[in-house]
């Protein structure tokens, strides 16, 4: 199969199509359609590996193949066995196949996953002598089905494994944020790289460390050594070798008016948020070390304080919680004057107490939790309470 410009679709969770927009615009890529949780772009093969490489708030990159009207399981099976997948798949490769599917006559997307395995294994078989292997693990080519109502697509899921799964957080602690959620949250900022960004409450660091990436110009994809491109025989390692060395080549020190501090008051959380900095290449410009938020040191000059306490449904006791963002207020109001302030929480009582009042509120999900990102203005003078 000719690696020729074909639709890519790009999935990312409820609440971050926004952020995914502006990058893929930066990437140079025009944005021909979006939905609530996907954007469509169009591209080469090689294309869907730099945005492996650089969306940091994508969750899979799909190239797809082919389109089709699809009546039943017996019109998807015959649209599918006549596609060339002994040039896709390698023979000793591995392959699975994920659907997402809303047609009358199924109930149970895994036999749609079936069907379409077997058509491919059928196809490989019947022009190469066997099948590679094939199973759940989204390790090896992933074959993505999209069937809604009569219309059918097949790509093929060039991330493999979700993006959010960078590969640097090593040891995940209680209730992380997910990788891309934090990416778009930073981005929410409006972090520029060039002030400082304090991030007390750090948990598993994956806040400072999304923002240190973007500080040093350091790609997401740098870190992780396996995407779903890589298994399938449209793969142009050349192509790819070009495309990390550079990324390689934009990774640069943030600047001295850059500092990123990370804080907790938990030694095995903050040694557990080092070792993932580590991971991610990025332990170097992260200050962290173990505090009470409260004694949190805040340079002068101005830049981004942003919190993620317990807000109580995965952790916490809400009447304890209550007290401490107030605390949390307080210590914006008196020690971060010229920052901008950031609540991350699922609380919306808990943020109530802040006692702060909040200038935007951008609405996130994480996991089945509705979120909000709350910001304050504590401008020199006038915390604003
Ligand atoms: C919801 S978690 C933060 C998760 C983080 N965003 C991540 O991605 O892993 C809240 C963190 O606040 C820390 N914490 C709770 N009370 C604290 C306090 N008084 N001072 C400093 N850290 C505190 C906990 O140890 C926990 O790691």
């Amino acid at each position: 199969m000719k690696p020729s410009i074909r639709p890519i679709t790009i999935t990312a969770p409820r609440g971050l199509l926004p952020f995914l927009k502006n990058e893929l615009t930066e990437l140079g890529f025009p944005i021909v359609w979006a939905g609530e949780t996907a954007l469509g772009t169009r591209g080469v093969f090689t294309d869907t590996m730099r945005m492996n490489m650089w969306l940091r708030t994508a969750h899979h990159v799909l190239y797809q193949l082919k389109e089709f009207a699809c009546r039943d399981l017996e019109t998807l099976y015959r649209a599918v066995v006549v596609m060339p997948w002994e040039s896709l798949i390698p023979l000793n490769g591995f392959f699975s196949v994920v659907s997402s599917v809303d047609h009358p006559s199924i109930r149970d997307h895994r036999i749609v996953n079936l069907k379409c395995k077997d058509a491919i294994a059928d196809r490989i078989a019947a022009r190469k002598g066997r099948r590679p292997d094939s199973g759940s693990d989204r390790r090896g080519a992933v074959v993505t089905v999209f069937w809604n109502r009569d219309r059918c697509s097949v790509s093929i899921d060039t991330s493999g494994e979700p993006l959010s799964k960078r590969g640097y957080r090593k040891i995940p602690l209680r209730a992380p944020m997910q990788e891309t959620l934090a990416s778009a949250v930073v981005r929410a900022t409006n972090f520029s790289g060039n002030e400082h960004f304090v991030n007390p409450m750090c948990g598993s660091g994956t806040l400072a460390i999304e923002a240190a990436l973007s500080a040093t110009g350091r790609a997401s994809g740098l870190t992780r050594d396996n995407f779903g491109f890589m298994h399938t025989l449209l793969f142009d390692e050349t192509a790819w070798g070009e495309i990390c060395r550079d990324a390689r080549s934009k990774v640069h020190t943030p600047g001295a008016d850059c500092r990123i501090i990370a804080t907790d008051n938990d030694e095995k959380v903050v040694d557990a948020a080092c070792s993932n900095a580590a991971a991610a290449g990025v332990q170097s410009v992260i200050e962290f070390s173990v505090a009470d938020f409260m004694e949190t040191s805040v340079p002068a000059a101005n830049g981004v304080i942003i919190f993620n306490p317990e807000y109580g449904i995965r952790l916490g006791n809400e009447r304890e919680l209550v007290k401490t963002y107030r605390s949390i207020g307080k210590f914006m109001k008196q020690r971060c004057q010229g920052y901008r302030g950031y609540i991350f929480t699922g609380n919306a009582t808990c943020a109530g107490n802040i006692g702060l009042r909040s200038g935007r509120k951008l609405k996130f999900q994480s996991g089945k939790i509705d979120c909000r990102l709350y910001e304050y203005d504590l401008y020199h003078g006038k915390g604003r309470c």
